[in-house]
């Protein structure tokens, strides 16, 4: 093999933004995207999971519960039957305002693998206690207690600082790669597996280069940055 293909991760997890009119006029924007370096996964609302045509889909959430009959909740089957490829667990939205812990995230986990669902499991540390310097305390306590319950297979990491979500405030380059190296590491430790790691957290098109440059960083969770199809565009031409 001559040429060494090292495809990264660009992640759009949407959030609750976008109406159904936005929804269609980005597909019919992001379709002509196509890149051997970057694959593209597109995280809509669940009403909208369907809309994408011939794209990488995502969901941002999945239940909990299994053999449960629940009204409001999505099941990994049906999200399966709908051709979903990968799903978000853990975001640090979801801990803090639907007060989701490790039981839901571990049960979200396994709802999603035994449905060939990949999963984006979220870590990352508050400001208060990157200031208190238990950073990779936290980081370990998160990964431990989901991943010693789950099969590690399909799953990757995103890390996530709270502190640089949507405030256009990121983490030194050497500090983003200092903290991916320790997360591997620790996996690798822990589980005797390579693990992909994401970097999420107030990317945009003027420091997508410099994240992407470092090399331990296997792909990209964006958020705001994500909602327009023109930044998205812009965005893969600054990788390619
Ligand atoms: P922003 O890119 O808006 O900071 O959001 C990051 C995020 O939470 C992605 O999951």
């Amino acid at each position: 093999m001559d040429v060494e293909c090292i495809m990264k991760y660009f992640v759009c997890n949407f959030k609750n933004k976008l109406t159904k009119e936005e929804i269609i006029k980005y597909n019919n924007k992001i379709k002509e995207i196509e890149s051997k370096k970057v694959k593209l996964v597109l995280c809509p609302s669940l009403p909208f999971l369907s809309f994408f045509d011939g794209l990488c889909i995502g969901s941002q959430d999945i239940s909990s519960f299994v053999d449960k009959t629940i009204t409001g909740e999505v099941t990994g089957e049906q999200l399966k039957s709908l051709g979903v490829s990968y799903v978000i667990v853990g975001h640090s939205e979801r801990r803090e305002y639907k007060h989701e812990i490790n039981i839901d995230f571990i049960n979200k986990i396994n709802n999603a693998l035994e449905n060939d669902i990949k999963v984006i499991y979220c870590i990352g540390e508050t400001l208060k206690e990157k200031e208190d310097g238990n950073t990779y305390m936290v980081l370990e306590k998160q990964i431990s207690e989901v991943l010693n319950n789950v099969e590690i297979k399909n799953i990757m990491i995103a890390y996530e600082p709270v502190w640089a979500i949507g405030t256009g405030n990121i983490p030194k380059i050497d500090e983003i790669k200092e903290t991916i190296e320790f997360i591997k590491d620790i996996i690798e430790e822990k589980y005797e597996v390579n693990i992909d790691v994401l970097y999420g957290g107030s990317i945009n098109k003027s420091n997508i280069l410099d994240i992407n440059n470092i090399k331990v960083v296997d792909g990209f969770l964006v958020g705001g940055a994500s909602l327009s199809p023109d930044s998205v565009i812009s965005m893969f031409g600054e990788l390619e």
